[in-house]
């Protein structure tokens, strides 16, 4: 059983900003983030999330805002940001991916005067870019560390694979791999139980990712982790029969706990060995602040199994 996750979790800001558009802040964007930005302070959160991408840079030029107004506030807290992603270079205005070494720098320069900082804690390729050469991210690495940029890498959407190919170059450690995982999106759990059945994983990526990140002290930073509130918010009325079965099983133990719904979620996240650190990504200060309360669950063997034989709709093999 794991003890101490009172940091574990993560504020993902990717709702700051003002949603994606072009638009200048607002005061109220900058009132949203300041009222989410503390509220996850209040709650124990120490590690923010971004990418270069969010709200076209606007996540993190609000999030600037707020350490600017508190100069004691940078160096409490981990800040990671994310680059790789183009928005709207490829056809029909969809993405490609990056990860060229002038590119990147140009990225984290840019990233580091929105936040209004002189370095990132964790700094994570986004989606993997297929034209990279490993070497070359290694160089990228190298030169962001030593300008005094960036203190640590990891990646995000990579399989091990990746991962590893990245790693014969980068000989320094990658501290993380950012993957969707919830009780929604489980995967990478599922995987686990797919040996020597009929079960065809449809995302082989994930094969083994759980086990690799243990063995090479990375963490699991789990993205939609809240599953967009689908079991904890949505009208039953539009939930199919699993989502419904599911969210009445979330809401029986969150009163069992006695705990907001959403806690259940992260509890669940929370029992996967290895480190895992569930993203967060509502912008409500209350919902922010309910989530500490996943810290206190101790949900039995059974229950959590429970949970997740519920969400996948069907019987383990
Ligand atoms: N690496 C990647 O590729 C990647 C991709 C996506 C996201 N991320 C990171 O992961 C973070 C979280 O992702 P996410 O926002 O997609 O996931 P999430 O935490 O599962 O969902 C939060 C979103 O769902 C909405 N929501 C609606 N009802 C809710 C309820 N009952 N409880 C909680 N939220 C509810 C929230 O709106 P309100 O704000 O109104 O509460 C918010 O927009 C992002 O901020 C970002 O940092 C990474």
């Amino acid at each position: 059983m794991k003890t101490g996750q009172s940091n574990c979790l993560i504020y993902g800001c990717m709702g700051l900003g003002g949603g994606w558009n072009r638009n200048p802040l607002t005061p109220n964007d900058e009132k949203t983030a300041h009222e989410a930005i503390y509220a996850a302070l209040e709650t124990g959160i120490e590690r923010f999330d971004h990418a270069d991408i969010y709200a076209y840079g606007k996540a993190e030029e609000v999030f600037g805002k707020v350490i600017k107004s508190n100069p004691g506030l940078r160096n409490k807290i981990i800040l990671q940001s994310k680059s790789g992603i183009m928005l709207g270079k490829g056809p029909d205005n969809s993405n490609i991916y990056n990860f060229n070494k002038d590119y990147l720098i140009q990225q984290v320069r840019g990233i580091l005067k929105r936040l209004q900082t002189d370095y990132l804690d964790i700094f994570l390729l986004h989606r993997p870019d297929i034209l990279s050469h490993a070497s070359e991210i290694a160089e990228t690495f190298h030169y962001l560390r030593e300008e005094g940029y960036v203190k640590q890498f990891g990646v995000s959407n990579m399989s091990v694979s990746q991962i590893r190919l990245i790693q014969n170059y980068w000989k320094e450690g990658l501290v993380a791999n950012q993957i969707r995982l919830s009780l929604e999106h489980s995967m990478a759990v599922d995987i686990g139980v797919s040996i020597n059945t009929s079960m065809i994983p449809y995302d082989s990526g994930l094969q083994g990712m759980l086990e690799f990140c243990q063995i090479n002290n990375m963490a699991i930073q789990a993205w939609g982790s809240l599953d967009r509130g689908l079991y904890t918010g949505k009208p039953h009325a539009s939930l199919d029969r699993k989502e419904l079965e599911t969210a009445k099983l979330v809401s029986k133990l969150a009163g069992k706990f006695n705990v907001p719904e959403n806690s259940i979620l992260l509890a669940w996240l929370l029992m996967i060995p290895g480190t895992i650190q569930p993203i967060i990504g509502t912008t409500k200060p209350e919902r922010i602040r309910a989530c500490k309360k996943a810290l206190e669950v101790k949900m039995s063997h059974e229950e959590w199994y429970e949970l997740w034989i519920t969400a996948r709709g069907k019987p383990l093999p």
